[in-house]
């Protein structure tokens, strides 16, 4: 969920409004506000943005403090009735919340049995009403009260609270979920990240789990859950508002897949200097010593983040010969993992947010693993919990399908690879020139990627009714293949599977027949001729194969109905390029079937649920 606070002497209701669109990717399914404007007043709907702005025209929207909340539903259905803000059974507080209450059923059993209603079936409402029946019983502030719920608190959050009596303040806490707070002068900004605040100031605070944060227009008190304070750390931002908007695009996709060259090229610059042969990267330095003597590297993801792992896999093995392996956060996590020393853990992730990720390396730290993190949102949580590691520098990504953030992620992760490797002596100082030399060259042959875009557009009307895509590679392609499926069923739902080339014989091949559309990510490599009879094996079935190829290669040619070329790469990069067709195969299909490909149904861009 999504969430923006303000109180100062401007006009709350537009400023939240504009914060919640550009919040928006972290979930869409209702819409809220709560305005202190002589009364508390909430208005919410189900549905985006725009739709509640619109539900609204004409109200009385007056105020100078205020919240809202963009949802991505965990307890309930989307509906009106169970959108943010909640409001108190005295209807003095409102609330908004992002994240679970795990001990929620329990909280509220004891408040049915007080005689407390609830108007929804959300966790929120339940936490809202304990902290307003403690605040009656102990005739204390609100800030003493929500201090005292959040200790029988399980579960993650960030909540922001207005209290109808108190119509400036702003009451603020953090367990698991981002919250960022803007100062400005005489007034303040919240936000689940710094998007909302952009045009007003540069200054912010990261506020930490277990902190509480009381906000008024000119002041800022930050405490522990224990009642002490403490002194707010104000960073400056490093983000300029073109970052977050469309800049022309029809969609921020769009954009995002078309800036590529320019964000593995801004990834790369001041950390790999081909000519002089060196990689500098201090966050990875600082653990060259344990990184060569890893007797293994787990890396840790979600999602796209996960396939970039897979990659950075085979990259590793192959050129530091150390054993590497991928886990699910989520499965990692719960299963009491077996840590042992010399083991590195590098968490991927574009958000920084995500929370099985951000549990599964705390797991591992208290295992007393070193934890690298390779992460875009600087100043996020995983970036934080991490030792060391990486910023991906791929700028804010909005549109809910990953694609800069991962080419940025392989970046940062082969970099990783090619220095660790140089250290350890694994790698000939030849190959390791030429990787760099190489490496230099990515951002200029995904721009050349780039040009099939109308080529591709029109694949995309060609192939936009199929039911089902199959996706296949092998080696380094493997990974490219899972997430070209991934990204597909992500923009067009339209079912789709990435499995091993070979592999493919044992299961899916069953699903072969004319109406199945096959891609190929058959560019040149080591294992080119076997992909090769893989291809034939399904051309042999009627399937129909659509191929990303290197130029050049007449052979997967002839056997395809429709290609996508390449320009040719060394195939521990190709990577980074061949993903390239595939998120805009993707992105043209959506488009082509008339949905909302930058907030896909159901999705989030970063999941602080577990
Ligand atoms: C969500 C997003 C994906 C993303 C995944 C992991 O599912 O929709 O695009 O890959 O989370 O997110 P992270 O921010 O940790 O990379």
């Amino acid at each position: 969920c999504g969430i923006v606070g303000y109180t100062g002497p401007r006009q709350a209701y537009p400023i939240i409004i504009k914060g919640l669109k550009r919040l928006e990717y972290r979930g869409y399914d209702s819409t809220g506000v709560a305005l202190q404007n002589n009364n508390l007043k909430v208005y919410k709907k189900k549905g985006k943005v725009a739709d509640l702005e619109e539900a609204i025209v004409g109200q009385d929207l007056n105020a100078h403090a205020g919240i809202g909340h963009t949802r991505w539903a965990t307890h309930g259905e989307p509906s009106d009735r169970n959108a943010h803000p909640h409001q108190s059974a005295s209807g003095n507080l409102a609330m908004i919340h992002n994240g679970i209450i795990e001990n929620y059923a329990q909280l509220k059993n004891e408040l049915i049995k007080k005689g407390y209603q609830f108007k929804s079936d959300t966790d929120t409402e339940v936490l809202l009403n304990f902290i307003e029946e403690i605040k009656i019983n102990n005739n204390c502030s609100l800030e003493e009260a929500v201090r005292i719920a959040l200790k029988r608190v399980v579960g993650a959050y960030v909540i922001l609270l207005l209290d109808k009596d108190d119509p400036q303040t702003i009451i603020a806490a953090r367990k698991g979920s981002p919250l960022v707070i803007g100062i400005g002068k005489g007034e303040h900004f919240l936000g689940s990240d710094a998007s909302p605040m952009l045009e007003y100031t540069k200054e912010v605070v990261y506020v930490n789990d277990y902190e509480l944060a009381i906000i008024r227009p000119d002041e800022l008190i930050l405490k522990n859950l224990g009642n002490e304070k403490i002194t707010p750390y104000v960073q400056k931002l490093d983000l300029e508002l073109a970052a977050i908007e469309k800049g022309g695009y029809e969609h921020f996709m769009l954009k995002e897949i078309f800036e590529q060259p320019q964000t593995i090229y801004d990834c790369l610059r001041g950390r790999l200097d081909a000519n002089a042969g060196t990689i500098t990267m201090a966050g990875i330095q600082q653990y060259a010593d344990q990184l060569i003597k890893a007797n293994r590297i787990v890396m840790i993801a979600c999602g796209t983040s996960w396939h970039a792992g897979l990659v950075a896999e085979y990259i590793f093995e192959e050129l530091c010969r150390i054993n590497v392996e991928v886990e699910y956060a989520s499965e990692f996590r719960y299963r009491n993992p077996v840590i042992n020393e010399g083991d590195v853990i590098i968490a991927i992730s574009q958000s920084g947010e995500t929370a099985d990720t951000l549990v599964a390396i705390e797991t591992a730290k208290a295992k007393g693993a070193i934890i690298l993190g390779v992460v875009n949102v600087v100043g996020s949580s995983i970036a934080r919990a991490s030792h060391g590691g990486a910023y991906t520098h791929a700028g804010p990504e909005i549109g809910v399908a990953s694609t800069k953030a991962f080419t940025a992620q392989l970046a940062v992760l082969t970099m990783m690879a090619l220095k660790i490797a140089h250290i350890k002596g694994s790698i000939s100082e030849e190959r390791y020139r030429l990787l760099l030399k190489e490496m230099e060259e990515v951002p200029e042959k995904v721009a050349i990627a780039l040009k099939q875009n109308d080529h591709i557009k029109q694949l995309a009307d060609k192939y936009k009714d199929a039911r089902d895509f199959l996706y296949l590679g092998r080696g380094y392609n493997f990974p490219v293949a899972l997430e070209g499926a991934l990204k597909l069923k992500e923009i067009s739902y339209i079912h789709a599977e990435g499995y091993p080339a070979a592999e493919m014989k044992h299961g899916p091949i069953a699903l072969v027949d004319e109406n199945l559309p096959v891609v190929f990510v058959a560019t040149k490599d080591a294992y080119h001729e076997k992909v090769v009879s893989n291809m034939q094996e399904i051309k042999a079935r009627k399937g129909k194969v659509i191929s990303v190829i290197t130029e050049g290669d007449t052979t997967s040619t002839e056997l395809s109905l429709d290609t996508m070329v390449i320009p040719e790469t060394d195939e521990i990069l190709a990577p980074m390029i061949n993903v390239v067709p595939l998120q805009l195969l993707a992105y043209y299909i959506g488009v082509a079937k008339g949905l909302d490909v930058d907030k896909p149904r159901n999705l989030a861009k970063s999941v602080t649920v577990e």
